[in-house]
């Protein structure tokens, strides 16, 4: 589906963004893992955490709709599945699921669309085989046959800050013998450190070092809250859209995932959090932001990176409304995610006449810049990259053509409706 975006007036209003995906992808797979019935409020139902609820009904999970509710009724494990266990385009399913299936006693086959048969599994097989787990992939590349084994526990040093690595190891550290200790260079998103310790399960965070070790669930209760990296487009919009103002209600705002706030704090815009309170030991709000005229470049890299790693693509839009030069850097592991998330932004914000260059691990974009627009653009399968072209066609000069819209519905699928709202 191809979508013309037209400039736009102004934003004005209040929405409530959908579910966190994170967030419901853990939920659906920990209560899977409880015995017991779990209950699921606002379960995610875009594309990628639906992918993470047809894995675990084919293992055996039963799980039914009551209401807006999600029942999740488990005996506590799951059961062996003939056919392959498809996780469609989401990386987040296929890696926490290979960590909890490395320590089964059957075999299971994890598969994917093209996109995620061509991102690395290396970085969870070799883990994983360290603990004992037995995984024949395609030259670490899904397919990924994970056979029956008996895990033991690892001290793990991550060359890498990813959350579904270490939500794998820390799985698979559910299932095995001894003490599995998990180290990462920076803190990446830590919902499943907080979700499995809510849960009652055996893990505790000393010095930067993650241990866990077997422990049994208990039912989950939980009303998901909304995604900051889909409230993202529109705090971005609202802040470069001229005359907006907006009310972003029930926003995750884990300090491991709202990155995005400090950026946007350091390029110089005002926002106001209001009624912050706790979900299941996440910390949520409601965000208030306005245009702002003055929003000057800044460095973006290191520590930050994992906390609005998904953000990227969008913020560099953001950096194309600010005066100067923005750097980001530290962020090469872009290049694993749906698109080369660094080549992909690029060359579709540069068709819109945005000055941006591509480095090894990130980009620098110098601002400020007219959109020019008036071209048609391409979003790789993309979900995010989708998003970002349609708030960079709000402010372009010309409307702007984006092939393959429907991508959006990986995550987002509300996300025009959400935006329509908003326009006038
Ligand atoms: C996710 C972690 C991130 C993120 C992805 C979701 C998660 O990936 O990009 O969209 O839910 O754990 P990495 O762990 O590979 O950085």
């Amino acid at each position: 589906m191809n979508l013309t975006v037209y400039n736009n007036k102004k934003l004005k209003g209040e929405i409530t963004i959908p579910a966190d995906k994170s967030i419901s992808h853990r939920a659906i797979i920990f209560a899977s893992l409880a015995k017991g019935k779990s209950v699921i409020e606002n379960f995610s139902f875009a594309k990628d955490p639906q992918s993470s609820l047809n894995v675990c009904k084919n293992l055996g999970v039963d799980v039914y709709r009551d209401n807006e509710r999600l029942i999740v009724d488990s005996k506590g494990f799951f059961k062996s599945c003939s056919q392959n266990l498809d996780c469609g385009n989401s990386g987040t399913t296929m890696r926490l699921m290979a960590g909890v299936l490395a320590a089964q006693n059957f075999d299971a086959t994890l598969s994917g669309d093209d996109s995620l048969s061509k991102r690395p599994m290396k970085r969870i097989i070799v883990p994983l085989s360290l603990m004992g787990a037995n995984i024949v992939s395609n030259n670490f590349y899904a397919p990924l046959n994970i056979k029956a084994a008996n895990l033991h526990a690892i001290d793990y040093d991550s060359p890498i800050a990813s959350a579904q690595v270490k939500s794998c190891i820390l799985l698979a550290g559910l299932y095995s013998d001894g003490i599995t200790t998990y180290k990462e260079p920076y803190l990446s998103r830590n919902h499943t450190e907080i979700m499995l310790s809510y849960m009652g399960a055996n893990i505790s965070y000393n010095n930067g070092i993650i241990s866990i070790r077997r422990s049994e669930l208990k039912p989950l209760s939980i009303k998901i809250f909304g995604d900051i990296s889909s409230a993202a487009f529109f705090i971005v919009a609202a802040l470069i859209v001229p005359n907006s103002e907006i009310i972003i209600k029930n926003i995750g705002l884990n300090d491991t995932r709202s990155g995005i706030l400090k950026v946007i704090e350091n390029m110089g815009a005002c926002y106001e959090v209001l009624d912050k309170r706790d979900v299941c030991g996440e910390s949520v709000g409601d965000i208030k932001i306005a245009y702002c005229e003055n929003l000057k470049g800044c460095e973006i890299s290191g520590g930050v990176i994992p906390t609005l790693i998904d953000e990227i693509p969008v913020i560099a839009l953001l950096a194309s409304q600010a005066e100067g030069k923005t750097i980001i850097k530290d962020a090469q592991d872009l290049r694993n995610k749906e698109s080369d998330r660094i080549k992909t932004t690029v060359s579709e914000l540069n068709k819109l006449g945005i000055n941006i260059k591509e480095t090894n691990d990130g980009m620098v974009i110098e601002g400020k810049t007219i959109i020019s627009g008036g071209v048609e653009v391409e979003t790789y399968k993309d979900h995010r990259l989708a998003m970002t072209l349609y708030v960079a066609g709000l402010i372009a000069k010309k409307e702007i053509m984006i092939r393959d819209f429907e991508w959006v519905n990986i995550s987002f699928p509300e996300f025009e409706k959400l935006m329509l709202s908003l326009l006038q």
